[in-house]
Parts: C-alpha cells; structure tokens; sequence
C-alpha cells in the first residue's frame, strides 16, 4: 500500500496522493521552488531554477508567448522539416537493412527544434552520423555532479571557480557541467553578434533574440550573457530526454502492439490518403486515436521522474490531515502519479484506448 504523506528527511515530506498536485504545483500556488534542490541545478537565473516566485513569475512570463498554440504554429515548418529528415533516415536505414537509434533520433530531433527557435541557428544533430551522442552524454552526464552539490553546496561554488580546461581532467560531470555552461555563453554570444549585425533573420521569432530585446524588459534589468546562458542550458536538457522519450515510448510500443498499430495506420490513412502529402499539425491534433497515443506514450515515458520540490509557505498547510508547517520541503513524483491504479487501472500496460472514453473519478 502507498503512504500518501511519507516523512523522508527532517524537513522534506513525499506526498503520492493526485488532489495534493494542484495545491503545491498549479500556476496560481505559493509553493516556491525548494532552493536545496534548484541551486545544486547550476541554472540559478533560468526560468526553471528560480526559487523566488516573485522572479519566477516575471522570467515565465519573458518565455510564455513562445510556447503558445499561435507561435507553435508559426513554428511548423522548422518541425515538418526536421521530421522529415527523420523520415529519410528511416527509409534509407530500412532500404540498407540496418537498425537506426530511434531514441537518439527522436532527441536529436527536438533538440535540432529547439536550438532552431532559440538561436535561429539548428544544432543539426539530425544530420551527424552519431546523431548527436556527445550532446546528449554531457546532457545527461551533469546527473552525478548534480547529487552531490546537493548535498555539499559549498563545494559547488568551489567547483564552479575551477577553469574550464581543468574542471574535465578532475571529474567527468563536472567538466559537463561547465560544458553545458561554455555552450550556453557561446550562443548567447553568437546571438548577440548576429543581432548586432543584422544578420540574424528576423522572418520568425527567436527567443533569445527577445530576451536580449532592451524593449522587452518590462522595467527589470536587461540580463547579462552569464544570466541568459542558464536559460540556453535548461532549455536544451528540458528540450532533449523529455520530449525524446515520449516519442520513444510511442513508436516502441506502437510498433509491438498490432491492434495499435493498425488503429493509427487507419486513422492516418483516412485523414491522408496521399501519404506523401504534407501532414499538417492543424489536421493531426485532431485526431483522436493519435491523440489518445501522443497522451499514453507522455504518461509511460514519466517526463521529470524525481520529486520536483516545493516550500510549504507561511501559514502552513494540512495534508491528508498531517500539519505540515511553513519552511517544510514537499514534493510528488510522477512516477507515483502517473502509475496510480486508481486513476490508471493496469498502469504498466499502454493502452490508448484508456484516454478515449474516460471515466471520472
Ligand atoms: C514531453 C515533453 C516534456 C515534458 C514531459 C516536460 C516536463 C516538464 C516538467 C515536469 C517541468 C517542471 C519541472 C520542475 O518543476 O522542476 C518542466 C518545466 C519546464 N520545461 Fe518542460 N517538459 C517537456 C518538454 C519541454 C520542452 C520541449 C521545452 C522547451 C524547450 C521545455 C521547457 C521547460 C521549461 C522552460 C520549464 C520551466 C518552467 C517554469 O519554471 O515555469 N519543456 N517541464
């Protein structure tokens, strides 16, 4: 039996219960992000990492019109264009009789998205014969470092002073840690020279060519290149395994289920009989079948796995009938939510059908 409120530190509380997610993460919570855990991150002025809600609200709201239904759809072209490159890879490693990497594939592609509309200039992993492994080793690398900065601040402010040349030679996390920080100065850099020089088209937008708008500032202080390069870091980590994994998810499980196999081959071909022809998002989000994969694969591939904590604010809170005072660290997992038989009978199984005629709880 699962707990619903488990006390794992002398200040931190897990809770797994579903009602408790809107009260410590909803947009409109006071529940700040817990600094322990955020500032061992190395991304102390990214949208992410910003423990102050009062700051927070005014870098999410820098970031939010770019991840509105109107900019993504201005952004299609550079996605068709990117899946397609996958398409290719496919057809010609299937005419070749050899296997191709989906899941460095499909992260190579959100990522080749993303650095697209960031920097206006695409990393085109796509088109490397590794299909990006060294991006996504150091992605992935920074884990370790991460845990013990946790646990040991002080040595994170050291580590951070260390060279750039040096910090790989004394451990491998670390010197991707500082890697990951030299990329994000280099293409805050890059930007600003481009914009600087009217080279950096302006046909679509760019979001760091708006975060280094002086006009955009809304009254707060125009951020420095040492500033912005958090934002570069977290937004090609959140853009690589997250979004990668999902898709990973559902082309695995679509390819070994036959009745799912079939259902979307079905629901595809009747909405594009010409399977050459363009496959516009506006037509495929509303398909439902496609639709009930896309949320299925999201569910099974977890997204952020670990607990993501917060900081009960003053006034204190009560849950499941358990005081919990003001300052106390409490955080969810989505493996426990997402795997909830309650909500989700028979969790393991991916099964779209289960988003297509819900029940209510
Ligand atoms: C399947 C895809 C994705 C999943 C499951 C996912 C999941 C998450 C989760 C759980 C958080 C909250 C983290 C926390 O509170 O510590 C988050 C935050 C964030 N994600 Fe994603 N993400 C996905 C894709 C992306 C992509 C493609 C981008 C953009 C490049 C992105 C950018 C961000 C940003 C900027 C934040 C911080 C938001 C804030 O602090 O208000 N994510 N994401």
């Amino acid at each position: 039996m699962i707990r619903p409120v488990v006390r794992i530190g002398p200040k931190e509380v897990h809770l797994s219960d579903p009602e408790n997610k809107e009260i410590i993460y909803s947009m409109s919570s006071r529940y700040a992000k817990s600094p322990v855990f955020y500032n061992a991150l190395y991304v102390p002025h990214s949208t992410f990492g910003t423990p102050s809600n009062e700051v927070h609200k005014h870098k999410r709201a820098m970031l939010n019109p770019f991840f509105s239904r109107r900019m993504v759809l201005e952004l299609e072209g550079v996605v068709q264009h990117k899946a397609a490159k996958i398409v290719d890879l496919m057809s010609s490693a299937i005419a070749a009789d050899r296997p191709v990497d989906l899941h460095h594939a499909f992260r190579a592609l959100s990522v080749d998205v993303i650095s697209d509309y960031a920097f206006n200039k695409s990393y085109d992993l796509l088109d490397s014969p590794d299909l990006g492994a060294h991006f996504f080793a150091m992605a992935r690398g920074v884990g370790p470092a991460m845990y013990v900065f946790q646990q040991f601040p002080s040595l994170q402010r050291l580590a951070m002073k260390i060279p750039p040349w040096l910090a790989p030679m004394l451990s491998r996390p670390l010197g991707y840690v500082v890697g990951m920080q030299m990329e994000g100065v280099k293409q805050i850099e890059d930007v600003r020279t481009r914009m600087e020089s009217g080279k950096l088209g302006t046909a679509r937008p760019t979001i760091f060519s708006e975060l280094l708008d002086p006009e955009k500032q809304d009254g707060w202080p125009m951020p420095s290149t040492m500033e912005l390069k958090d934002d570069v870091y977290s937004l090609l980590v959140a853009a690589a395994d997250t979004t990668g994994n999902a898709m990973t998810r559902a082309a695995f499980h679509v390819i070994n289920d036959q009745q799912a196999y079939s259902k979307l081959r079905s629901e595809l071909l009747a909405a594009f009989p010409d399977p050459r022809a363009k496959q516009d998002f506006v037509t495929l989000e509303r398909l439902p079948y496609l639709t009930a994969v896309i949320k299925e694969a999201l569910r099974l591939s977890l997204g952020v796995i670990g607990r993501l904590p917060r900081v009960v604010p003053e006034g204190s809170a009560k849950f499941n009938g358990y005081f919990v005072p003001a300052g106390t660290i409490v955080g969810m997992s989505s493996w426990l939510m997402h795997l909830n038989s309650d909500v989700f009978p028979n969790p393991t199984k991916f099964n779209p059908e289960r988003w297509l005629d819900p029940v209510e709880l």
